[in-house]
């Protein structure tokens, strides 16, 4: 993995084959010298992998899916994709525990189960972890993200292949983010949790939650951040690279 400033463009359920063509600009601006800093990861919907591991191939962006079977393949789990076959296809990394499919009845347990997977086949996890509205304001947001890192990441000794996506699930597609104050203390606080359970290893954490062109300005003075992970404002060129550019520049 890289030190760079992660830009992980989380698609979603959006996009077909004529809207590969709209990334042709974000290629651009990832080979300039000026943007080097930067490591852009699409994560688009399983039926494009392929055509974007192709249309990216000569640069330095890196594709990833957006989650993955809990069992090793083969096997009998209709429409499943497991990580060895997401490895095949050219991808490096992989979205895992999104709130999106925690809410569909993900359990940690699976989600732990999809993280060695990954690992075993050499992908990179990006794992999402983050409370709900009511886990706020019960002041229980410590205790959630505690259990979530720690039943994910059961018997996982090494966390150089993890980036932690800090996705607070109130903050998913709403415009709503924590004042900058609170959301660095955040950070720091998630920091110290992995750092007591990984025994002082260097953990990646990203934010994601709304992130769009006109709060990157507040949200990248946030030192201890390492990225972000960008799911409606990525889908739009225009946007993603208006969130790299201020970011870099
Ligand atoms: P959003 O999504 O940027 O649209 O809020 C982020 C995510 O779900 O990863």
């Amino acid at each position: 993995m890289t030190n760079k400033i992660l830009f992980i463009a989380n698609w979603k359920m959006f996009g077909d084959l004529k809207s590969i063509k709209s990334i042709e600009s974000v290629i651009n601006i990832s080979k300039k010298k000026r943007y080097r800093k930067a490591k852009i990861i699409y994560c688009p919907p399983f039926t494009l992998l392929n055509n974007f591991v192709i249309k990216t191939k000569k640069s330095t962006i890196s594709i990833g899916a957006q989650n993955c079977h809990h069992e090793k393949d083969p096997g009998p789990f209709t429409g499943s994709i497991s990580s060895s076959m997401i490895k095949k296809i050219g991808a490096e990394y992989v979205i895992v525990g999104h709130s999106e499919n925690r809410s569909n009845g993900e359990t940690n347990k699976q989600i732990n189960d999809k993280i060695r997977n990954a690992i075993t086949n050499n992908l990179n996890v990006i794992f999402c972890i983050g409370e709900s509205l009511s886990d706020k304001k019960n002041k229980k947001t410590n205790s959630i993200i505690s259990k979530q890192i720690n039943l994910g990441l059961n018997k996982i000794e090494k966390i150089d292949k993890i980036i932690f996506a800090y996705e607070p699930v109130w903050s998913i597609g709403t415009g709503k983010v924590l004042k900058n104050q609170d959301l660095k203390k955040q950070i720091l606080n998630i920091k110290n949790i992995i750092f007591k359970k990984f025994r002082k290893q260097k953990a990646k954490i990203i934010y994601g939650g709304s992130v769009n062109n006109k709060n990157i300005n507040d949200l990248k003075q946030i030192s201890q951040l390492d990225g972000f992970l960008i799911g409606g404002a990525s889908q739009n060129s225009k946007k993603f690279i208006d969130i790299i550019k201020k970011t870099i520049n």
